[in-house]
């Protein structure tokens, strides 16, 4: 579509592209051409990001109309006051990048052996004021830190969230910090992804959701593609899903979360839900053919802060 309209009539399914859909980015230094698939010709992938503050070299050459590029900060260093997040979206910003959108903390409420960022909410409050706060003013629109999917990630949420109030509130006059949208993580079932968004919505009824990292872990083929179409079909029909992103771009044999959830076979080929997600065909590749079979079920995308070692205690 965006890439290439003329392919596009003939390749792409019957249903209308998504708005929401996007790409939860880990880039692959051992075969860099896996990295273009994902922005091929007819694509339906609208948006990115890969839990940095700076775009990817890969994609360097595409613009924001094409593939929105959406900043995160990370985790919070020593110093809680640091503004480095801040100055280099600034930057982007001033040297003519559309930047519309940036997202808060990866997992602040997990631990870094699980590639949780690991923040006290009081500190999150602190770097949220210094960094997040001056970037809505600038009218960009901001993403709450992700939690995991874990029970500890509300309580984590609204500790931060008051921590930040009074942080903001000055005197008598009680302020809140700003926010435009809640981004979740889920590994596990239909059922619990659809109850942990009720549970974000009954507590802030208003608010737009982001499922920017989600996949049913460690599963069967035939359980994780039927989970795959329940979860884009019910995130299509809800308004307040504002975008999602599946935890897939890698290969079958680099998955942490299952090789059946990847987007690439071993051998590096699409597989159904992969083919899926960009909006073609089912490719009828097995996720585990091809060169490459996992040798160490490890977690590679080390720094990607992938929750998969969640999956053990989501409920
Ligand atoms: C995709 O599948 C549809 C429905 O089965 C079919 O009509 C269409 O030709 C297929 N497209 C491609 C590019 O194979
Ligand atoms: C961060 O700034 C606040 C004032 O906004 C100050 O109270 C706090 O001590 C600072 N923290 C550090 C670690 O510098
Ligand atoms: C601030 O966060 C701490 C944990 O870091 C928590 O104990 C406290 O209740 C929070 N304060 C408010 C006002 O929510
Ligand atoms: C701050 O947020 C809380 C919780 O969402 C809400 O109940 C309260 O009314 C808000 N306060 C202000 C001043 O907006
Ligand atoms: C998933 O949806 C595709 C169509 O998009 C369909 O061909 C496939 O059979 C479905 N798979 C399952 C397991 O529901």
């Amino acid at each position: 579509m965006r890439f290439l309209a003329g392919l596009l009539a003939i390749a792409r399914l019957s249903s209308a592209a998504s708005s929401k859909r996007g790409l939860c980015f880990t880039p692959n230094e051992a075969h860099p051409q896996d990295n273009q698939v994902w922005v091929k010709p007819g694509s339906d992938l609208k948006w990115y990001y890969n839990y940095q503050s700076l775009p990817s070299p890969a994609y360097a050459s595409l613009s924001q109309d094409d593939f929105e590029y959406i900043p995160m900060m990370w985790g919070v260093g020593s110093n809680p006051n640091d503004t480095t997040f801040y100055d280099q979206v600034k930057k982007l910003v001033d040297d003519g990048t559309k930047i519309q959108h940036v997202l808060g903390f990866n997992e602040p409420d997990g631990p870094a052996d699980q590639g949780g960022s690991n923040i006290k909410p009081k500190d999150a409050a602190q770097a949220w004021v210094a960094n997040f706060e001056p970037l809505g003013k600038m009218g960009i629109k901001l993403g709450l830190p992700a939690c995991t999917g874990s029970l500890g990630g509300l309580p984590w949420l609204k500790q931060f969230l008051g921590n930040c109030s009074e942080l903001v509130s000055t005197g008598s006059e009680k302020k809140n910090c700003t926010w435009d949208f809640l981004p979740v993580h889920w590994y596990d079932n239909f059922a619990g992804l659809a109850s942990h968004i009720g549970e974000r919505r009954a507590t802030w009824p208003d608010a737009e959701i982001w499922v920017t990292e989600y996949a049913y872990a460690h599963q069967d083929l035939t359980p994780t593609q039927e989970f795959y179409n329940q979860s884009i079909d019910y995130f299509e029909k809800l308004d307040y899903i504002g975008r999602y992103s599946y935890f897939g771009a890698f290969r079958a044999s680099k998955a942490n979360v299952g090789p059946n959830a990847a987007f690439l076979s071993n051998g590096g080929k699409l597989t159904d839900i992969g083919s899926w997600y960009l909006g073609f065909n089912a490719t009828g590749v097995n996720p585990q053919s091809g060169k490459g079979a996992m040798a160490v079920p490890s977690v590679v995308l080390v720094g990607a802060g992938v929750a998969a070692g969640l999956v053990i205690n989501l409920f």
